[in-house]
């Protein structure tokens, strides 16, 4: 009875709350294959990426910041293109005045052609974060005004199912983040891939730290580390191709014990538990953006 009716939610779920409009994550400048013997240093393990070719990524700067965070361009139930990021890039920052998006960014020191920013109207933080444990590391930001598709800017398709049956899929994580522990942020956009780990694999190695197998997923490599997101990588996606070949958001960086380093994974918010909540804050656009 009890998975009778898990089932029953699930196919509700993927048919109901993520019909979208338009197309996402589907790229027009195609990202480098994947192969898991290229390994230069970068992000921590991964390697600049083809400019343009995650169009989903934003880069997020507060006041005077150069960056603060990274996001990811989403379709909200209302049709209109959100900002989806990790809670506690915002936390104690929600005056929508201090913060500035930028889209089709590559390099963040050129200006480029196709680089747009945004104004954000709005921040929506999951009312279950808390900063003690990162639980429910997930925000939304409204823009200021409708966001403009482009070649270069597209939305990032929602995940249909719990990472946990995705593991050991090998998917990507991008981001400007610095490339050692301790380092500065790069130039430019950077990619890494990475396999999802087991959640009782993850539980066992990041308990003692407030692993949450609910609201998060764990994912690198748990006996070499070297691969990871590290600082000012925080609130970027963690995307996975699915079988039709699109890329969906299943992670959003959120937190890990140090970077890359062996034996404690990077940790993500779990998307999937939080498709709902991103509805119910989406559905309507009153008072906010209009599609064009
Ligand atoms: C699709 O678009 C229509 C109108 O453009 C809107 O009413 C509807 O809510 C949208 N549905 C989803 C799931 O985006
Ligand atoms: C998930 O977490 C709960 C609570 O800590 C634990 O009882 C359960 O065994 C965990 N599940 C897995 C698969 O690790």
């Amino acid at each position: 009875m009890w998975h009778w009716l898990y089932i029953v939610l699930a196919i509700s779920l993927s048919e109901g709350i993520l019909a979208q409009n338009g197309t996402c994550g589907v790229q027009v400048i195609k990202p480098h294959q994947h192969s898991s013997t290229s390994r230069v240093s970068r992000i921590v393990g991964g390697r600049e990426s083809i400019p343009h070719s995650w169009p989903w990524m934003v880069l997020l700067r507060f006041r005077t910041a150069t960056i603060t965070c990274g996001g990811s361009l989403v379709r909200g139930a209302d049709g209109n293109i959100v900002i989806v990021t990790a809670a506690h890039c915002v936390d104690g920052a929600t005056d929508p005045a201090d913060w500035k998006a930028d889209v089709g960014v590559h390099s963040r020191a050129s200006m480029e052609p196709n680089q747009k920013e945004y104004g954000i109207q709005e921040i929506i933080p999951n009312p279950g974060f808390n900063f003690q444990f990162l639980d429910d590391d997930i925000a939304i930001l409204k823009t200021a005004w409708p966001i403009e598709l482009n070649d270069y800017v597209q939305p990032i398709c929602m995940t249909t199912e719990n990472s946990e049956l995705k593991v050991g899929q090998e998917c990507v994580v991008m981001g400007w983040g610095a490339d050692v522990q301790g380092g500065s942020p790069v130039d430019r956009l950077h990619e890494v891939y990475k396999p999802i780990i087991a959640d009782v694999d993850c539980g066992n190695a990041l308990s003692v730290f407030g692993y949450n197998n609910n609201s998060m997923l764990c994912a690198g490599n748990l006996v070499q580390g070297g691969v990871d997101a590290c600082s000012f990588d925080s609130g970027v996606p963690f995307a996975c191709k699915n079988t039709n070949g699109q890329w969906e958001l299943v992670g959003i960086s959120s937190w890990g014990f140090g970077c890359a380093q062996p034996g404690y994974p990077g940790v993500y918010t779990e998307v999937y538990t939080f498709l709902q909540w991103i509805h119910d804050n989406t559905h309507t656009s009153a008072g906010g953006p209009v599609v064009g």
